[in-house]
């Protein structure tokens, strides 16, 4: 078989030669296209467009599959903690005990923020979205920890400071909205339980941790550890080209997560199901979403990549459904989305247009149950895909093929005319 395909352009003929990756998956390299033929190519959203080789995540969106660095997700959201998978999908490989617990060691160090950022958080407005100010305090980390001298021993500090101090300055961001005081890490909890203490004990009412709520968030973050080249890790990444520091380059990512068809989508979903169960008229607003003319989505459905069902959000179905059963609590959000999907998996608009429901569709119910308010979802997706977005960045640079990413356009602007003074338009 051919290592190459022929692009045929005004009777010349040009071999552009074909990439296997290591799932059998084909790609033709273009990156000599525009030097050789002076063309270049139009594809909006990249949907046909490899921008890396990467070895960290492969989704197969027609068969439903995902794994980070070879091991089925499923087989991780069982048998793993988050931290130790932020450790393989950033590390490349499971952590020997010894590096597992190197590792909690550093995140138990650098789990604290400076004193001074609270002030920040203080001085937002209240109806801020902590996916704003989270972008903003991740950016601003940098004033605070600046560049260390040795390059190694910077890349491992900023990463362990990301990971553990973005957690913290979740909970202190919910802490400080509330009005209430702030509840610092403690050496003795897990990354999950962590959290959690920190988000719900208070100096009245202590937190009892619950092992499935640790569980749940354990798996609720594993799901959202990587998904390759999403649109927040593309911004990371393509932020990251320019060289820029990791804080920088991490602070628009969660930027890029923030918008509704991307991270933000998990909050869409509970705000559409709340709207669904209070105004009870599911099959008109399934009709709206399948009206071209309208710009209505269902919210939680669809994805760029899959085209069956989404392998995380079956296991989010499972967990949610598990956690609302320990927990002895019914949500009525969760018989609308089962309803919802049930309606639209029969629907031949969805079927045609294999939309089936993604990751955000049942985790806002998996949220719900462990007490996190809706407009935290987000910043829990946030510090979800933080040792993604790490790992990318970290591969970015060392990539021998790394280059600025700067794409090119089909410019459709007017032609070339003179200026005009003020006084004759
Ligand atoms: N509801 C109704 N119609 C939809 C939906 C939906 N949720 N998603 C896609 N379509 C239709 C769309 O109208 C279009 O129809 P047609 O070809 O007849 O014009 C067709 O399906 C293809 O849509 P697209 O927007 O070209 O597809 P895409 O690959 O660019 O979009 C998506 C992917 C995720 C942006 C989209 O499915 C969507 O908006 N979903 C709702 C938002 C959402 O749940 N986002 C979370 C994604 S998973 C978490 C993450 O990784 O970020």
């Amino acid at each position: 078989m051919n290592d190459f395909v022929t692009l045929t352009h005004q009777g010349r003929e040009f071999r552009l030669p074909l990439v296997t990756g290591s799932e059998g998956e084909k790609a033709i390299d273009i990156s000599r296209l525009r030097q050789e033929t002076g063309l270049i190519t139009l594809d909006p959203g990249f949907a046909n467009t490899g921008s890396c080789r990467s070895a960290i995540t492969f989704v197969d969106g027609e068969r439903g599959i995902l794994r980070y660095r070879g091991i089925p997700v499923e087989q991780l959201a069982e048998h793993s903690t988050f931290k130790e998978t932020a450790f393989l999908l950033i590390n490349g490989a499971l952590p020997t005990q010894k590096e597992l617990t190197r590792f909690s060691v550093m995140l138990n160090d650098h789990s604290l923020v400076h004193e001074d950022m609270k002030i920040f958080y203080q001085s937002f407005p209240r109806s801020s979205h902590p996916m704003g100010i989270l972008s903003a305090m991740v950016n601003a980390l940098r004033s605070f920890y600046p560049e260390l001298q040795n390059l190694e021993e910077e890349i491992n500090i900023t990463v362990t400071r990301l990971l553990s101090k973005v957690r913290t300055m979740a909970a202190m961001s919910y802490k400080i909205s509330r009005g209430h005081t702030v509840v610092y890490p403690r050496p003795d909890l897990t990354y999950c339980a962590n959290f959690l203490n920190m988000m719900f004990d208070s100096p009245v009412k202590p937190y009892e941790l619950d092992p499935d709520v640790v569980k749940a968030l354990n798996v609720f973050l594993i799901l959202h550890a990587d998904h390759e080249q999403n649109c927040s890790t593309a911004a990371v990444r393509v932020v990251g080209s320019a060289r820029v520091n990791l804080y920088a380059a991490i602070s628009a990512g969660i930027a890029a997560l923030w918008g509704p068809l991307h991270g933000g989508a998990n909050q869409a979903v509970i705000e559409m199901l709340t709207d669904m169960h209070r105004r009870r008229n599911l099959g008109a607003l399934v009709d709206r979403a399948k009206d071209r003319k309208d710009p209505y989505r269902l919210m939680g459905f669809g994805h760029r990549v899959y085209k069956t069902y989404d392998p995380r959000a079956r296991i989010m179905k499972q967990m949610a459904h598990l956690l609302l059963e320990k927990l002895k609590l019914s949500d009525p959000l969760l018989d609308i989305a089962r309803e919802l999907e049930e309606i639209a998996l029969k629907d031949d608009y969805f079927v045609e247009h294999h939309l089936y429901p993604n990751v955000d569709f049942y985790s806002g119910i998996v949220l719900r149950a462990i007490g996190i308010p809706t407009n935290m979802f987000t910043v829990l997706f946030a510090i979800g895909r933080l040792p993604g977005w790490i790992a990318q960045w970290k591969e970015s640079m060392d990539d021998p093929a790394w280059k600025l990413c700067r794409p090119r356009q089909v410019y459709s602007g007017p032609g070339e005319h003179d200026y005009v003074p003020i006084e004759e338009r």
